[in-house]
């Protein structure tokens, strides 16, 4: 059990999916963070993706210079993002796998496989003072490769715990992150986990021991739809708390 609710960082990708639906001006990236920010979040998130289908490089300025919360910059592990990261230096960046065919990111890091593709970025986003946190699936051999890069952190992928419906399936990948934060933990790894949460399966992960940080967007900007952004995200972190819905 978690002594302490761990921070919500609020990903706000797709608010800008609605606005790049049609190429307007509105909503407002900067007003639905600071709306979530009123809400309770305590970090905001946004994925620069390499296609720009949702956040523009725009918003990443816009956000980092005015924004009065810590900033999460998604990424993946090309020379342009770290460019753009090690110039507008964000407090954290979670470098992510990414494909252009993809719908959302599907699947964690090959820490292992990509060791040599990943060193040179994790250290230069660590030179630029940034926290490098690396997205990826609960698996010993993963979080290993993750310690020897000597990054500080680690976000667990959620989203086979989140697709899973069938109780004894849910159970087996709730313990498998379970197992995965422990072991992250005795690396030495600070542990954040998101992708697919939602207000019934949040909880549990909420309560993982020593859980510093859950990644949340998809269910909350759809929640926001009939709640408003704030109400939304003050809601999920009453899910976070086990509070009944
Ligand atoms: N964490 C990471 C690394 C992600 O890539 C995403 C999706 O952008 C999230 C968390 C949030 O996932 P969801 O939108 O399903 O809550």
């Amino acid at each position: 059990m978690n002594p302490r609710t761990p921070r919500l960082g609020v990903n706000i990708d797709h608010v800008a999916t609605l606005r790049q639906a049609r190429g307007t001006s509105y909503p407002d990236i900067l007003a639905a963070a600071r709306a979530a920010v009123a809400g309770g979040a305590q970090t905001i998130t946004v994925h620069l993706r390499e296609d720009r289908r949702h956040i523009q490089d725009a918003d990443v300025e816009q956000l980092r210079a005015v924004l009065g919360v810590p900033l999460n910059l998604e990424m993946a592990a090309t020379a342009e993002m770290v460019s753009i990261a090690t110039r507008l230096r964000p407090a954290a960046c979670c470098v992510v796998p990414e494909r252009r065919e993809e719908l959302t990111t599907e699947g964690g890091l090959d820490v292992l496989g990509q060791r040599e593709q990943l060193d040179p970025c994790c250290r230069a986003l660590a030179a630029a003072g940034v926290e490098v946190s690396l997205f990826v699936d609960p698996d010993t051999a993963q979080l290993d490769a993750a310690a020897e890069l000597g990054v500080p952190t680690v976000e667990l992928h959620t989203g086979s715990y989140a697709l899973a419906s069938e109780p004894a399936t849910v159970a087996r990948e709730l313990a498998a992150l379970e197992h995965a934060a422990a072991h992250a933990r005795s690396r030495g790894l600070r542990v954040n986990a998101g992708h697919g949460l939602h207000y019934d399966n949040v909880a549990a992960i909420a309560a993982i021991e020593g859980m510093h940080e859950l990644n949340i967007g998809h269910a909350i900007v759809a929640a926001a739809i009939f709640s408003g952004l704030e109400a939304a995200v003050a809601a999920m972190l009453d899910a976070m708390r086990g509070a009944p819905a």
